[in-house]
């Protein structure tokens, strides 16, 4: 798909089809008024023999309105003009594309970008129209022998900003959304990936393919050699259960002079969690192949800022491991050697993903970095507690926690911070060992944040608990490709480019 912006009258517009909002109740907005004008009040007229009232999502698509240049106008619904809000504007965007897609429309100017949304500028609308746009448009067929084809699919897309002076700050809002919708259907695509394709060594080639596309990308791939030599002992025995080896990848970019501090991301890498021999339940087992969507966030971020060039320096990690129950497999009982030198007592083994990421991030102590986020589909307690909607934050460092929850505002891709006192450590204290990796029914996801901020004291860092909103499970399963709109966000107001200028 192919986007543009650009500030022009609706009247003089000469398109396959022209997009204009109507409100509740039958209630032209600025840009239909003009052409209702100009084709002689025949759009009121249709509004007042009552084709459309204007709720928001309805449709109705007229064709040869008299005087207008345009082939056809589609009239969208956009519900009551006060109420207007962020959610809705996305929702009213991403009908109007799958109703251009079907209905023969291959190339389109729409005035939406102009709607007033409280609170939200021209470079937001635009860019969030773009990323509604294309992931409405999204679907995962490689794996389909028979596809479905849009007859008609359309190709261009134009939004209409309302003033000349606008249109870089448009401009802008276009390139920064689509980077970050290739990074989003990077991540989609890989986390789509049936566990019998994306294993560890997919994930690693995913991470390769980023070197070679971008100058300025070095990925090294970690084996289980190279593991057991650096002591991840936690890591190395979640994947001990499968014949796929443990890999990970780090993913570098440099975007800034060489003693600039990175950015580290660290996603969990886990393409299947079985539970082990904590085996899972059946019912709904296949979704935990998105049990890698951390590594899949991780690997889109890094797509969108190279994409964006932006002038800082990141390091994403892949940890790719596979969780599966053999004669071979870690056990409950079992007590292991961290990197860091911790010791921890397994007490469940699906309690796998603080284990592979413990030593992940111990790692990472040797790049120096300013600051460490990871991200993962760490608990269900975490779907308990937000539910689809927002990822858990948690950090021991407020500004970095307020830098979060800045660009998951601003990217509407959202996260809501969960305490990380030190009054929930005391549920991980061992008989055995250091501490175990299961801290009982109360707070699963703190406790959780809690097992992984024994390795994080050497840098400034913060969680992400994308269990709940990494993909939609039911009718419409599939990767959302959260969260890499707001992890590019983060990246882009390090860089001081957050906005038009
Ligand atoms: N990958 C799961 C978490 C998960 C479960 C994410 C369901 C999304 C949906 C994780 O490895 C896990 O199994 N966590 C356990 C932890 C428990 C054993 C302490 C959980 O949440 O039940
Ligand atoms: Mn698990
Ligand atoms: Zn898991």
């Amino acid at each position: 798909m192919e986007f543009s912006v650009k500030s022009g009258s609706p009247e003089k517009q000469r398109s396959a089809c022209i997009v204009v909002g109507v409100f509740e109740p039958r209630r032209l907005s600025g840009t239909a008024e003009q052409l209702d004008e100009i084709s002689e009040g025949y759009i009121s007229n249709l509004l007042r023999k009552g084709d459309l009232e204007g709720k928001s999502g309805q449709m109705l698509l007229l064709h040869h309105v008299p005087n207008i240049l345009s082939e056809r106008v589609l009239l969208v619904g956009c519900g009551k003009e006060r109420e207007l809000d962020e959610r809705q504007y996305r929702q009213i965007i991403t009908k109007t594309i799958n109703t251009l897609n079907e209905t023969g429309s291959m190339e389109a100017v729409c005035f939406l970008s102009e709607l007033h949304v409280k609170g939200r500028d021209i470079y937001w609308k635009v860019r969030q129209a773009v990323e509604a746009a294309q992931d409405g448009l999204y679907s995962f067929d490689s794996l389909k022998t028979r596809k479905a084809e849009a007859r008609r699919p359309l190709r261009k897309i134009i939004f209409n900003v309302p003033t000349r002076r606008e249109l870089p700050i448009g401009e802008r809002a276009v390139t920064h959304a689509l980077a970050i919708s290739e990074g989003i259907t990077t991540c989609k695509n890989v986390a789509n990936m049936p566990p019998n394709i994306c294993n560890p060594a997919y994930l690693a080639e995913q991470a390769k393919i980023l070197e070679n596309d971008y100058d300025n990308v070095t990925t090294t791939i970690i084996g289980e050699k190279e593991m057991e030599e650096l002591g991840m002992g936690s890591y190395l025995a979640v994947g001990r259960g499968s014949v796929n080896e443990s890999l990970m990848s780090i993913i570098k970019y440099d975007g800034a002079a060489d003693d600039s501090k990175p950015l580290v991301l660290v996603g969990k890498g886990l393409t299947f969690d079985s539970g082990g021999i904590s085996l899972k339940p059946g019912l709904g087992m296949d979704e935990m192949k998105y049990d890698m969507g951390g590594a899949a966030g991780v690997l889109g971020a890094m797509h969108a800022l190279a994409e964006l060039q932006l002038p800082i320096n990141v390091i994403g990690i892949l940890a790719g491991c596979e969780n599966m129950p053999s004669s071979n497999a870690y056990r409950p009982g079992d007590i292991l050697t961290t990197m860091s030198g911790q010791t921890v007592e397994v007490l469940n083994t699906d309690a796998e993903g603080r284990l592979v990421l413990c030593d992940a991030l111990t790692y990472v102590e040797r790049f120096n970095p300013d600051a460490v986020i990871d991200v993962a589909t760490l608990t269900g307690a975490c779907v308990v507690a937000l539910g689809a909607h927002a990822t858990g934050l948690l950090s021991s460092h407020n500004p970095l926690a307020h830098e979060l929850l800045n660009a998951s505002e601003q990217s509407g891709d959202r996260a809501w911070r969960l305490p990380l006192w030190d009054d929930y450590q005391d549920q991980l204290e061992s008989p055995f060992a250091d501490f175990t990796n299961l801290g009982g029914k109360e707070a699963g996801t703190i406790t959780a944040a809690c097992f992984l901020s024994k390795f994080t004291k050497k840098y400034n860092w913060a969680h992400l608990d994308i269990a709940g909103t990494a993909w939609r499970g039911g009718k419409n399963k599939g990767s959302t490709g959260r969260p890499v709109s707001m992890l590019t966000q983060f990246l882009l107001n390090r860089s001081g480019q957050e906005q038009g200028e």
